[in-house]
């Protein structure tokens, strides 16, 4: 199939997020997925939130708060000299502000195919990762980053829940910035609680929940986002089956990106040959 000037042997890729580390994307290319997708990477390093990142309090209901752990791009680009990927490679980026996306776009280009622009981290410390929810900032960043590059760029966008007006402002950003397609929906902010230390969880206490749960959310922005626009869709949200992709692209998605549902397959390699087979591609 194609998706902007990429050519991918089939709909299928990792989601950017807890599994997205280079030595983790050898293996979802070996597994047979069709792009690999970077965790999120930014100008600076950044060791992460101390733990617990990563649990599962309930059937389902997958919630990270990992802190975006990133070598920072300087470090990155030297990282991956160590690699290379027979598919495409869609590098994820993070900026603060509108500046940093075209700064990173253009530092990190000799190493991707294509960008995701991480617009939608549900829980950041400090302000300016949910850019998705800020249209001029958005506009701006969105500009920056097409004037930096030739390269396909994709934008990840928050769930906008039944905020219809919201989702359709931010798409006619995105078509009038020219952007390739949308990736939909980042992970919904979400906390646990521990009644015994009478405490959040998380160490940031915010996270991100993705898995089963939230796959209809994102089906509901799927749908939405279809009525809207003819712009590719790359669907993300809680797959956890080839009935799940199938749903996905029953309601208008191109592509899709497998993420937290790996928790119930013995591996990578296990997930993605299970729905690529079922899929019949
Ligand atoms: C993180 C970033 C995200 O964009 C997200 O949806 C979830 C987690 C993180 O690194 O903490």
């Amino acid at each position: 199939m194609k998706l902007a000037n990429l050519e991918l042997k089939n709909p299928l890729m990792n989601a950017s997020g807890i599994c997205s580390f280079p030595p983790l994307l050898k293996r979802w290319e070996k597994a047979g997925v069709g792009a690999v997708v970077t965790k999120s990477i930014g100008i600076e390093s950044n060791p992460g939130n101390q733990g617990p990142v990563l649990i599962e309090p309930y059937p389902g209901a997958v919630l990270n708060s990992m802190g975006f752990p990133n070598p920072g791009y300087e470090y990155f680009l030297e990282e991956m000299k160590e690699y290379e990927f027979d598919v495409p490679l869609i590098t994820s980026i993070y900026g603060r502000d509108e500046y940093e996306f075209g700064f990173l776009v253009k530092k990190l280009e000799p190493i991707s195919d294509a960008f995701e622009l991480n617009v939608s981290c549900p829980h950041a410390k400090k302000g300016g990762y949910q850019i998705g929810f800020e249209p001029e900032i958005l506009r701006k960043s969105l500009k920056n980053a097409r004037t930096s590059t030739e390269k396909p760029i994709s934008v990840k966008l928050p769930y906008y829940s039944a905020d219809e007006r919201k989702l359709k402002e931010v798409i006619k950003i995105i078509e009038e910035t020219e952007m390739d397609w949308i990736t939909e929906i980042n992970t919904l902010r979400a906390m646990d609680y521990s009644v015994e230390i009478g405490k959040p969880i998380f160490s940031n206490k915010f996270g991100g929940q993705s898995g089963p749960t939230v796959h209809f959310c994102a089906l509901a922005q799927v749908y939405k986002t279809r009525e809207l626009t003819d712009l590719p869709i790359v669907a993300s949200g809680g797959i956890a089956s080839s009935y799940d992709v199938k749903r996905f692209f029953g309601v208008g998605a191109d592509a899709v990106q497998l993420g937290s549902g790996l928790l119930y397959y013995k591996s990578i390699k296990d997930f993605v040959k299970k729905i690529l087979e079922e899929l019949k591609c």
